[in-house]
């Protein structure tokens, strides 16, 4: 029995010490330590020896048996090692790989000469205000001299939404939410959307953005007017670009004018962008009408002011050569991306 057990523990050691693979470390193990194991069969024969024998054979198969359980538990640590390492090799970063490029937006043109515009005003000395989109009547018509019967009032032409309110149809309201709030003098602009009941075309959405201007303070006059807008339109579309006005009809100012600027395709002798006119419309302008002073609450027999509204729309298309607006709201990114090197 003695020399069965020095087999069975020689013969245990040298398949353990061999095993490659963990699985079969688990079959080893209840191979030499299961119930059925020979090191098993071993103790039952124990009572085939004499009394005096037992004790001793009893403890050498108990600690042949702690023998293998320990290497059992070191080799387990040895092969687990080993699996993980193989794993992180896998899983190794080659550094020569080529990275991955990432995706870098742009800026829409939109956004592009909203910016520019709003530095260009600032450098003159405007601040930038906000109204909101959704305006009540007072705000978008009735402060701004519009009477009753206008027909800008019409549901063909203006968004109405709950309880009177409306998607305001230009950004004029603003003038009368910074007149309510602010004394003289002022001297703000304030870009954003407006909506109209339009049909779209290469010309036309319900949404389109505007910038309205306003100046009020002591003795403001037309060639303040004048002025600003020359500035403008140099600083926006280059030197040479001249702005002119022509007289016309907005309820909020008197007297009110239509601004056109020099054509930027053919410079004032006629194109196909100008339709062979040399000028192009950018928007309507006037000085504050008493009644709009009124309305708000400013002297206007002390002050005068003068308000402007472009289309923005139509700046950026000028500015890059886009010839229908569907294409500013159709964020195709095709297009978008060609506007990469503008970021600012
Ligand atoms: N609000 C006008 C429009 O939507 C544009 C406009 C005209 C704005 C004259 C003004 C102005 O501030 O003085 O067509």
């Amino acid at each position: 029995m003695k020399e069965d057990l020095k087999r069975i523990l020689a013969e245990a050691k040298e398949r353990i010490l061999t095993t490659k693979s963990l699985p079969d470390l688990q079959n080893l193990k209840s191979s030499f330590l299961g119930k059925k194991s020979e090191l098993s069969q071993l103790m039952m024969k124990l009572r085939e020896l004499t009394p005096e024998e037992r004790p001793a054979f009893g403890k050498a198969i108990n600690d042949a048996k702690g023998v293998l359980d320990t290497l059992i538990t070191k080799m387990y640590s040895r092969l687990k090692d080993a699996e993980i390492n193989r794993q992180n090799k896998d899983m190794s970063v080659d550094l020569t790989m080529p990275g991955r490029s990432l995706n870098k937006g742009s800026l829409h043109p939109l956004t592009l000469v909203w910016r520019e515009i709003e530095d260009v005003f600032i450098s003159l000395g405007f601040e930038i205000a906000e109204g909101t989109d959704i305006e009540d009547e007072f705000h978008n018509f009735d402060a701004l001299n519009t009477p009753q019967d206008h027909p800008s009032r019409n549901l063909a032409d203006t968004f109405y939404v709950e309880n009177k309110q409306l998607l305001r149809t230009h950004t004029s309201p603003v003038q009368i939410r910074t007149m309510e709030t602010h004394e003289p003098p002022i001297r703000i602009i304030a870009p954003g959307r407006a909506y109209r009941n339009d049909k779209i075309d290469a010309t036309h959405s319900p949404v389109f953005h505007q910038v309205e201007a306003l100046y009020v303070d002591e003795n403001v006059t037309f060639a303040d007017l004048k002025d600003t807008l020359n500035q403008f339109v140099v600083k926006m579309f280059g030197p040479g670009t001249k702005s002119r006005i022509r007289p016309h009809f907005f309820p909020f100012t008197e007297p009110s004018a239509e601004i056109d600027i020099s054509c930027v395709g053919c410079g004032g002798s006629g194109c196909r962008i100008c339709k062979d006119s040399g000028w192009i419309e950018m928007g309507g302008a006037g000085m504050v009408d008493p009644n709009v002073f009124e309305k708000v609450g400013i002297d206007s027999e002390k002050y005068t002011g003068f308000a402007f509204g472009l289309g923005m729309d139509r700046i950026a298309m000028l500015k890059y050569n886009i010839k229908d607006i569907r294409v500013l709201f159709e964020n195709d990114l095709r297009v978008l991306k060609q506007f990469r090197n503008e970021n600012r």
